[in-house]
């Protein structure tokens, strides 16, 4: 059994190389009854900040897991920052004992820091990593990935940075006058942070995630972030991945998903 968050579709590519039907965590987390039980059971996400996005935590932090082999990937785009580290002490305080935690280093689609353009180009070798996962798995391996000192100097810099700048993430995108009404954007949005007026999608930050399936996925490039970005014509989704299944994993406006 794998659970799944994506917001470009990274996560979900590496879920489906795991399991032909992993299970969506924004939809999930829906469920009355959140106890799984299964041989294994793994966890594939995003690494945001370092760390599992707070969806995915929430997650976590209100299921029950039955399973003798439980374990996490987490898909990062630069710098890990102790990842493994940190995601194992968080399950580990909520009673889960993860056997196998690892990294995979694929395109970084945060906007603020890289040009998704040039991201592209970039030949990450992620399929020779999932195999040496998919291998790991196979034989059960117990295993967690190392961190150094620098990963977790980073995570610490991150958190500084954070403490005095706690808004960085709240009023992260503006939607411009290039807003056609096509409701992607709603449909993406793991939080439902998206509704219509009209022809126009307005955004609510309250419950945002900051994930920014919306900005990526906006066909007219419509939503832009406030902050400086690297390329503000350069969105991305994953390549085997489409917008059709990044709806299906996170729409919050389905009345029941089957
Ligand atoms: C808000 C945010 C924070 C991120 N933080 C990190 C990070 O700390 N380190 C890193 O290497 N990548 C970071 N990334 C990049 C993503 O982890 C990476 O691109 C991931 O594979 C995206 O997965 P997805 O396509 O399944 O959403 C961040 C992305 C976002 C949107």
């Amino acid at each position: 059994m794998v659970f799944y968050f994506t917001a470009t579709g990274n996560s979900l590519y590496v879920a489906k190389e795991l399991d032909a039907h992993p299970v969506s965590i924004a939809q999930a987390i829906h469920d009355p009854n959140k106890a799984y039980q299964a041989d294994t059971i793994g966890i594939v996400c995003p690494v945001f900040g370092h760390e599992m996005p707070k969806l995915v935590k929430e997650f976590l932090k209100v299921s029950r897991f039955e399973t003798d082999y439980f374990y996490i990937l987490l898909t990062y785009g630069n710098r890990h920052g102790g990842a493994a580290e940190l995601a194992k002490a968080y399950v580990e305080a909520l009673g889960i004992h993860p056997a196998y935690i690892n990294v995979i280093l694929m395109v970084d689609n945060f906007l603020p820091g890289f040009d998704m353009e040039e991201q592209r180009r970039i030949d990450k070798k992620v399929d020779e990593q999932i195999d040496r996962i998919k291998a790991d798995l196979a034989e059960k391996k117990h295993y967690i990935a190392p961190v150094t000192e620098q990963d977790r100097a980073a995570h610490w810099e991150f958190l500084d940075r954070l403490a005095h700048a706690p808004d960085m993430f709240r009023d992260l995108y503006e939607i411009t006058d290039d807003c056609i009404g096509c409701g992607i954007c709603t449909k993406v949005c793991p939080k439902k942070c998206f509704h219509m007026e009209g022809q126009r999608s307005v955004w609510n930050s309250t419950e945002c995630i900051s994930c920014m399936a919306c900005i990526h996925a906006c066909p007219m490039l419509a939503i832009q972030l406030k902050m400086p970005e690297k390329n503000p014509q350069a969105r991305y989704r994953n390549e085997n991945i489409s917008l059709c299944e990044i709806v299906d994993a996170n729409n919050q406006w389905a009345e029941v998903q089957e």
